[in-house]
């Protein structure tokens, strides 16, 4: 296990991020794992603003909510208000998520057999409240894969702030075991209301009851944090 916590000044944290993404974006090729939400959003439109570019990537939306496509709080949705939209051209390649097929198990299949493919090189993640990572709410396996998720009362709050007009239930994510084995692993935190959660995810114990802690197993992780998230560490 070998993580490296970098910690930010908040009025840094999105420039540098962007920066390292754009470093890695220009690198032919790559295979990324995004998430949605208010963190990577200024990461997001720095990276924009800056040029980024994502024509030689593949892109593979971390979750999405089991809402009615269209709605503003959908994460492929966000992924393209605050990212997709913003580029001059669209990513290589961007795999998102069909929650309107009867049949989200195969979805779920489908989707992992796209990573199986050529993996991933970068996973980006967030951290829930919860703990959770993507929609691997508590009690998530170390081992599990992508798959249909019943929604914790924090990540149902969450949806609402994004703008859902209704509540979702349910959500698909990638597993914890599938994001484990991607390459490298960026966990962004910021602000003080994620320090307490980001304290335990990296320093109490390993458990299914937060989910996060599970990426300490992973051999090149990097938590990008601003000062404000990272004070009880
Ligand atoms: P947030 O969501 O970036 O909107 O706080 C993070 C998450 O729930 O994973």
């Amino acid at each position: 296990m070998s993580f490296n916590v970098r910690v930010l000044s908040a009025d840094r944290f999105a420039d540098r991020v962007a920066m390292v993404l754009k470093e890695r974006t220009d690198e032919p090729g790559q295979r990324l794992c995004l998430p949605t939400g208010s963190t990577p959003k200024p990461v997001y439109a720095t990276y924009a603003a800056g040029g980024g570019d994502l024509t030689g990537t593949t892109v593979f939306l971390l979750d999405e909510f089991g809402l009615t496509p269209g709605g503003p709080a959908r994460c492929d949705a966000m992924l393209d208000a605050d990212l997709l939209a913003r580029l001059a051209a669209p990513p290589a390649r961007l795999v998102t998520w069909d929650t309107t097929t009867p049949d989200l198990t195969a979805e779920c299949g489908r989707m992992e057999e796209e990573i199986a493919e050529g993996g991933l090189d970068l996973a980006l993640l967030g951290i829930g409240m919860n703990g959770h990572i993507g929609m691997n709410e508590p009690g998530s396996p170390v081992d599990s894969r992508s798959r249909v998720v019943d929604l914790h009362p924090a990540t149902v709050e969450g949806a609402a702030r994004y703008g859902a007009d209704e509540a979702p239930a349910w959500g698909v994510t990638l597993g914890i075991g599938t994001l484990l084995e991607s390459r490298s692993i960026w966990l962004l935190v910021t602000g003080s209301a994620k320090a307490e959660i980001l304290a335990k995810a990296l320093k109490g114990p390993e458990t299914p009851q937060v989910p996060a802690s599970f990426l300490r197993r992973h051999g090149d992780i990097t938590v990008w944090a601003d000062e404000e998230a990272a004070s009880q560490l």
